[in-house]
């Protein structure tokens, strides 16, 4: 593969391939940790991030490659009227493999455009974000043991939230999918992705309350309103899940989020067994491991 951009470009086979090789990083970490030496990538992140640079820094220096550019880039030339495509031009004299986070839904491809590197997409606007995703399907596997099957609902910010617009993507790809849509009104999934998993015979189901989703669920997966997206205060989070909500599922409900949260997610389930979102987290290592690995070999 020659750069991840997009869940888009993944079959079921080049997926699983990835999560594969996840699994042996994750599995036999002392394997792999001189696979990337001398080698050099380049993180570039013109919006806010915690865990996925951090863990996209970890990943690099885990293989034994080294970083550049640590700074943010807002601080970069771009200050001074750059272009994206003149940033990138410039790193493809530096690095070996550059991670970009940007603000626009279509950055990845304008920077994979010009690129004879490897461009690693780590969230692009309100579009894509296959790190992401493809650490939360890994997740999804490892603790069901398989994704064909899977009963998801998907919370919170359903029109600006790239990690599930990323996620239902990759969902297309197995078979037996049904997908419970739960948020407010105006963050209701966009016509787009309910057509897109109409045409892959999923079921979606656009719900109002917590009653409607089923008790034998395998995922919650909530999400924080992405407010730096839009205009105007569309208030907090109605839909929270806390104890209480959790006491209505069965055992093997596991509630994701790809952090940071708000109020989505009450402090006081974090000890609860079914809440993966900090071990979801930490499983960002081995799958970027395996996304480097994907690139650069
Ligand atoms: C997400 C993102 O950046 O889209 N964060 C992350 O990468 N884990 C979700 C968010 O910011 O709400």
């Amino acid at each position: 593969m020659e750069h991840i951009l997009s869940c888009k470009q993944f079959t079921k086979q080049s997926l699983e391939e990835l999560l594969d090789l996840a699994k042996d990083i994750k599995e036999n970490p002392s394997k792999y940790k001189n696979a990337l030496d001398g080698k050099i990538v380049a993180p570039i992140f013109f919006e806010p991030s915690t865990r996925t640079r951090l863990s996209f820094e970890t990943a690099a220096l885990r293989l034994g490659a080294k970083l550049i550019a640590t700074e943010n880039a807002q601080n970069s030339s771009t200050k001074k009227g750059e272009s994206l495509k003149d940033t990138i031009r410039i790193l493809n004299g530096y690095a070996d493999c550059i991670v970009m986070r940007h603000n626009e839904d279509d950055s990845a491809e304008v920077a994979a455009s010009v690129s004879k590197v490897p461009i690693l997409n780590a969230g692009s606007g309100k579009k894509d974000h296959p790190s992401q995703s493809l650490l939360d399907i890994f997740t999804i596997r490892e603790k069901r043991g398989k994704i064909y099957g899977t009963k998801i609902a998907i919370l919170g910010d359903l029109v600006y939230g790239r990690t599930i617009h990323s996620l239902l993507e990759l969902l297309t790809l197995y078979e037996g999918i049904e997908v419970w849509g739960l948020s407010k009104e105006c963050f209701r999934l966009p016509n787009r992705y309910k057509e897109m998993l109409q045409a892959h015979n999923i079921k979606y189901h656009e719900c109002s309350g917590f009653d409607e989703l089923p008790r034998d669920i395998d995922v919650l997966y909530h999400t924080r309103i992405q407010s730096e997206r839009f205009e105007g205060d569309f208030g907090k989070e109605e839909f929270v899940i806390n104890k209480s909500v959790l006491s209505k599922f069965l055992q093997n409900t596991m509630v994701m989020h790809p952090l940071p949260r708000l109020n989505e997610i009450s402090e006081d389930i974090d000890d609860d067994p079914r809440a993966v979102y900090f071990e979801q987290a930490h499983n960002g290592v081995p799958i970027r491991m395996a996304m480097y690995l994907t690139v650069m070999k």
